[in-house]
Formats: structure tokens, sequence, C-alpha cells
């Protein structure tokens, strides 16, 4: 099969495209065969060892020191099962699934193994397999931080980076659990953040929100650029703070923010449990979750969808199809 390989960090001119074995199943996993998979911001920042402030020996030493010690990227897939292992119970040849390897990365090639149980649930019937390929990465990260968060009805949340692939996500999740959304985001953005639930849109190369003295019972930042301390006055007395792109400021803050300002932190990597994929998948087939897609390259421009993920600009997901 062929896959890119990431051999050193640096930009996409690192990603190599190579034949490789393709893999078998062994008698938990299921072998599948990648119809679509996405170019995310997790992968750009392993590739570009791009990690918040004050996190790159600690990213290094997790990931690898000078180069990813898991070379083939990509953290989500959509795909036909085309090979069993003795003891699958439930999937069998020919079954569309879609898939969140997360962390495990590997979704950049042709074929991938998976275990039958891990984060693999049947493609939504009604979302195409680029669309089903996107749900993951930002929806889970999403329903993670809004679990934490314990968002309820009637509250108000604030999205940062809302027409990102997790803030997307972030403002239809909370907009179904009847939150009241206000979104942050630019021009080009605002009517899709408004098509997704947003009552209300903050256009942010005109408006502070900060300075508008306006305040929200949590507010989620994705976009990194503003921390606890930029954020707290806007924070309503008992608020939640979620600093998804964390840096070491908002981690630390997470020890001392309840005790000296009665506002919660949350931050950390998202969990990567079957339940967050499988709910994101319910959700997707009932319409509550629309996939939100910008571009698609094909499998051999994969490096051109890293340079567009690199601007920072992408809306919701980027994807990269095979041949079907
Ligand atoms: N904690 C975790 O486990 C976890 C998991 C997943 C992702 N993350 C992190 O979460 C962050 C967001 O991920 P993502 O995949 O959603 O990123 P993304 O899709 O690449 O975000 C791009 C979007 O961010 C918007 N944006 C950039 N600067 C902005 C600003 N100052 N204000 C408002 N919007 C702004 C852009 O819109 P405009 O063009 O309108 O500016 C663009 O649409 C990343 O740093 C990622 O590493 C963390």
């Amino acid at each position: 099969m062929r896959a890119f390989f990431c051999r050193a960090y640096g930009g996409p001119e690192v990603l190599e495209l190579r034949e490789a074995e393709t893999p078998s199943p062994k008698d938990d996993e299921i072998l599948v065969k990648i119809v679509a998979t996405t170019v995310n911001s997790g992968d750009v920042r392993i590739r570009g060892a791009r990690f918040p402030k004050g996190m790159g020996l600690i990213g290094k030493l997790a990931l690898g020191i000078s180069a990813p010690r898991q070379p083939v990227l990509g953290t989500e897939l959509c795909g036909i099962v085309v090979a069993v292992g003795s003891k699958v119970t439930r999937f069998r040849e020919g079954d569309e699934v879609f898939a969140f390897p997360g962390v495990k990365l590997g979704c950049h090639a042709e074929y991938r193994t998976l275990q039958e149980n891990q984060r693999v649930f049947a493609k939504p019937k009604n979302l195409s397999f680029a669309e089903a390929a996107s749900i993951s990465f930002g929806g889970s990260t999403a329903l993670h931080f809004i679990r934490k968060a314990n968002l309820r009805a009637g509250e108000k949340i604030l999205v940062i980076g809302a027409s990102g692939a997790v803030g997307s996500a972030i403002v239809q999740i909370a907009n179904h659990l009847g939150a009241e959304v206000t979104a942050v985001t630019s021009t080009d953005n605002v009517e899709l953040v408004r098509s997704l639930g947003a009552l209300n849109v903050i256009d942010y190369r005109h408006e502070n929100f900060a300075a508008s003295g306006e305040t929200y019972d949590v507010i989620a930042e994705t976009t990194g650029e503003h921390t606890f301390a930029d954020c707290r006055n806007s924070l309503k007395p008992g608020g939640r703070f979620l600093a998804i792109a964390a840096g070491v400021p908002d981690m630390l803050a997470m020890i001392w923010s309840s005790k000296l300002y009665g506002k919660r932190v949350i931050a950390g990597p998202a969990g990567e449990s079957n339940d967050l994929v499988q709910q994101i998948g319910e959700w997707a087939e009932a319409g509550i979750l629309k996939p939100v897609i910008d571009r698609h390259y094909r499998f051999d421009q994969l490096p051109e969808a890293h340079a567009y993920v690199d601007t920072g600009r992408k809306k919701g997901s980027v994807i990269v199809e095979l041949a079907p």
C-alpha cells in the first residue's frame, strides 16, 4: 500500500509518499481500506513540532525527539472493511465504517488495521465517506470539553475560534444542549457560525469580546491566543474556562483559578473514548451535528492539504480522498 511518512519535523515537504507493507489484521482486528481521511490541526502540530506555549519538551518526549515516533500521521478515517480477524464479531467484509485512532495516528495511508472495539463504528448512513471521516477529531474534542464543563441548558457560552474543527462542533453541540451560543469569528465566517446555531456573533476583527462587559458561564478558547487571565473578567462567578489549546500558563492556572477567583480552568488532552465517538456518530446520523467541510484534496496532494491547514484559516475540516 501507499502511505505518507513524516520522517522529520518540519514543513509539508518532510512528508514522503512511499510504498509500505499492507498490514494484516490480528484476531481482534479489522483491515479497513481508507476512502477518506482528514488533515487537521493535530497533524500539522505534530509534523511541524508546533506545540502550545511552554509544551515543546513535553510534546517531543511524548511524540518523538527528532521525528514523530509514529511516522504515518492522520487521526481519523472512513472506509470499507476488507478483512476481519478470526475473533471479530461486530464487523464483516464490506461494512462501511468510520474510526478515530486519535493519537495512535496512521490514517494517512491506503489501509489501516483497527481493533474492532477501539473507536470504530458503522458509518452514519446519511453521510458521505468524506463527511463521516471529518466528524471525530473536532466532534469528540468538543464533546469532551463540554462534558467537563457540565454545560447546562440556558447557560451562556462564548466560543472563540467558532469556525475551526473543534469550534464548529462546540457551537452545534452547545446549541443542541440548549445553551445560548456567542461565537467569536472573522467577517468571512459570520454566516457559517450563525448557520451552525450561534445566536450572537462577535467579529474579532472589529470588536473585542473582553471589552464588551458581557459575561458567560463557559468560555471555550480554541485558538490559543487568549489565556484565562485575558478572559476571567468575561466569566460569571462559578464560570468555566475551556483552554482547548492550552499552554503552560493555563495548565498552571488550573491549580489556583478556583481558589483565587471561583472560576475553573479546564485544560489538557481530550479523552479518546468509544463513548465520545459513538455519540458524535449518532448525532451526525440524526442531523444534530452537521459536518463542516472546507476543501477536498486527492491523496497524492496531502502535502498541499498540510500547507493549507498550516495557514490556520481552515473552516471545519480538510478532507483527503483516496480512490474509492
Ligand atoms: N486539548 C486537546 O486535546 C485538543 C484536541 C484537538 C485540538 N486541540 C487544539 O485546539 C485548537 C483548535 O483546533 P481546530 O482543529 O479547531 O483548529 P482549526 O480548525 O485549524 O482552526 C482554524 C480556525 O480558527 C479560527 N481562528 C484563528 N484565530 C482566531 C481568532 N483569533 N479568533 C477567532 N477565530 C480564530 C480561524 O477562523 P478565521 O479565519 O475566521 O480567523 C479558522 O477557521 C488547536 O490548537 C488544536 O491543537 C486540542
